[in-house]
């Protein structure tokens, strides 16, 4: 897209969020991100062969964040997440439910048994569904454990994933999407540039288009979700994916899909693929 192009869709957005001052910032692209002093991880990376013509690189969100948010992640003694992957560390440990059973019981060390995991997910099950980690969870939870199924958007569950997460940071996401998750890529590709909701905004108005942009006080990222789950500042709290996308489609005015849903499965499969290559992050910081 030309910059004249793109400023006027910038305009375009704005107005129809009623607000008149639209600036214009470039991301600091030469931040680095070293966490804990040793860990660098890829924040930019060339964008993967099927975004052609639309991106030409895949950048972190944490770009896009100021300095200071940004710094929240370089050290995890001050990253907020780490009190939560604590909670979620002790939780594998815990035996819960009818068969006496922890994750720990059978899974052995989370360290060792989750590590890379993040990385490939979502991904198609043996019976052929597209699941994300909260499923393969509440799956062990329900049908090992004969415990409760944890909600989708629940502190124990957000803990949970944080913990997994944490076990592939700094590999590379590297989503499969052709095979038997051709048909859910595909669909998720469809939900990405659907306009939504009475703005009539698809998910690349904002991210694919205006990344850069300033919207209201925030600073389009391109909305890639190799960090998740976030620690969101401004909710002083884990953020699950699925809420996230809730919250930027009702943003549209649209009624949003269900949390945990099939939409939003294959809406994950499809944006993680655009972000093939960049470090996972999780659990990262965001405003
Ligand atoms: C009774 C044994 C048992 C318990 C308890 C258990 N799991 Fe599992 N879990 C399994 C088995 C078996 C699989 C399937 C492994 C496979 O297909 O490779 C699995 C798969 C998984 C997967 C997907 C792994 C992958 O590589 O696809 C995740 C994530 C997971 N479990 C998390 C948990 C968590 C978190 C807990 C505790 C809340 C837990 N499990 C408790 C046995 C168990
Ligand atoms: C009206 C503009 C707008 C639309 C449309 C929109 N978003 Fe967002 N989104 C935002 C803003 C603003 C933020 C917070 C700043 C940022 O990270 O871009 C955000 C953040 C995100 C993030 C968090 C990124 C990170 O690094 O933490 C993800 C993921 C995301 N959006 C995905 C989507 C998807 C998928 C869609 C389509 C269903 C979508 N967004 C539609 C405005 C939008």
């Amino acid at each position: 897209m030309t910059f004249r192009a793109k400023k006027t869709a910038a305009l375009a957005i704005a107005m129809s969020f009623a607000i008149g001052n639209t600036a214009t910032a470039e991301p600091d692209l030469d931040a680095v991100l070293v966490i804990n002093d040793e860990l660098e991880m890829v924040t930019i990376t060339e964008a993967p062969a099927h975004l052609e013509g639309a991106l030409d690189q895949a950048i972190s969100g944490w770009h896009f964040r100021d300095a200071a948010t940004r710094r929240l992640e370089t050290d995890d003694f001050e990253n907020p997440a780490f009190l939560h992957v604590e909670q979620g560390l002790t939780a594998w440990e815990t035996v819960e439910g009818t068969e006496g059973e922890s994750c720990a019981s059978c899974h052995g060390s989370i360290e060792e048994s989750m590590k890379g995991l993040r990385a490939v997910l979502p991904k198609v099950n043996a019976d052929g569904e597209l699941w994300s980690m909260e499923n393969y969870i509440n799956d062990c939870r329900e049908n090992r454990m004969g415990a409760e199924a944890w909600g989708w958007n629940t502190a124990p569950m957000r803990d949970m994933t944080a913990a997994i997460a944490l076990q592939s940071r700094g590999m590379p996401v590297n989503v499969a999407i052709d095979g038997p998750a051709q048909p859910y890529w595909e669909q998720g590709k469809e939900l990405y540039y659907k306009r939504h909701g009475l703005l009539d905004l698809s998910c690349a108005s904002c991210h694919e288009e205006n990344n850069g942009n300033y919207i209201r006080a925030d600073h389009l990222s391109q909305g890639q979700i190799n960090g998740f789950p976030v620690y969101r500042l401004k909710q002083s709290n884990m953020i699950s994916l699925h809420n996230r996308f809730y919250g930027c489609v009702r943003d549209t005015r649209a009624e949003s899909y269900e949390r945990g849903g099939p939409e939003f499965r294959a809406l994950e499969l499809y944006v993680a693929s655009r972000g093939n290559g960049l470090s996972v992050e999780a659990p990262s910081v965001r405003n």
